[in-house]
């Protein structure tokens, strides 16, 4: 079975989820903080490729600690954990963002730091948390949701493709010397 913080949370969307057995998704609280910033910082160094996400810092976990507790606390965002008995293996943080002032829509959905431990891949982690995140911006009328991957992560492309994204921008990068 799935909790569901959300109200209204979509049923086809619901069905369309295909859980293991004991497969749960709450949200975060700073109960959770410890788990929340191990398996984000798990999903860090799974990038130790990317130009942008290779340089971690030293002192990452101090930071991750704070930021992510900051995090916790926003009334405008949340993070999700998938559980499977009582086991964190999945996470999906997803915030109210505000669109650009001459267009429409005024906010939207973005989703971040999705991780699902290498264990539990391919058993609809992901789709579990996503479709409760899709229903946490519905039960606040957002219409939209965006997210970025990194370019080369050949799995995220093939995700979000599957779950019904597509690309609209790219972010370039250059060093300046
Ligand atoms: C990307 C990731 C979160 C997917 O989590 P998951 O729980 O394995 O995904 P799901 O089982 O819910 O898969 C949902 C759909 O995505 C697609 N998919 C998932 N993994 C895939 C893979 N390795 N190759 C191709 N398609 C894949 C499939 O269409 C799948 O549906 P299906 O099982 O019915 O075919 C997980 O692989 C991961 O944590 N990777 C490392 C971190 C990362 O890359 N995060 C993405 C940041 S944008």
């Amino acid at each position: 079975m799935i909790e569901h913080p959300a109200s209204d949370q979509d049923q086809s969307l619901e069905a369309d989820a295909r859980l293991d057995a004991g497969l749960t998704v709450r949200q975060a609280t700073m109960k959770d903080l410890a788990v929340v910033v191990e398996l984000r910082l798990a999903l860090l160094r799974e990038h130790s490729e990317n130009p942008i996400y290779r340089r971690l810092r030293p002192d990452a976990p101090a930071r991750a600690s704070r930021l992510f507790a900051a995090q916790l606390r926003s009334a405008n965002e949340v993070i999700f954990l998938a559980e499977s008995e009582g086991v964190a293996v999945g996470i999906l943080r997803c915030i109210a963002s505000a669109g650009l002032p001459l267009l429409f829509p005024a906010r939207y959905g973005y989703i971040s730091s999705v991780y699902v431990i290498p264990g539990a891949r391919r058993h609809g982690v992901l789709r579990a948390l996503f479709t409760t995140a899709i229903g946490w911006c519905r039960a606040r009328g957002l219409r939209e949701a965006r997210l970025h991957n990194a370019v080369e992560n050949e799995t995220a492309n093939a995700v979000w493709d599957a779950l019904g994204f597509r690309v609209v921008e790219h972010l370039r990068v250059c060093h300046l010397t």
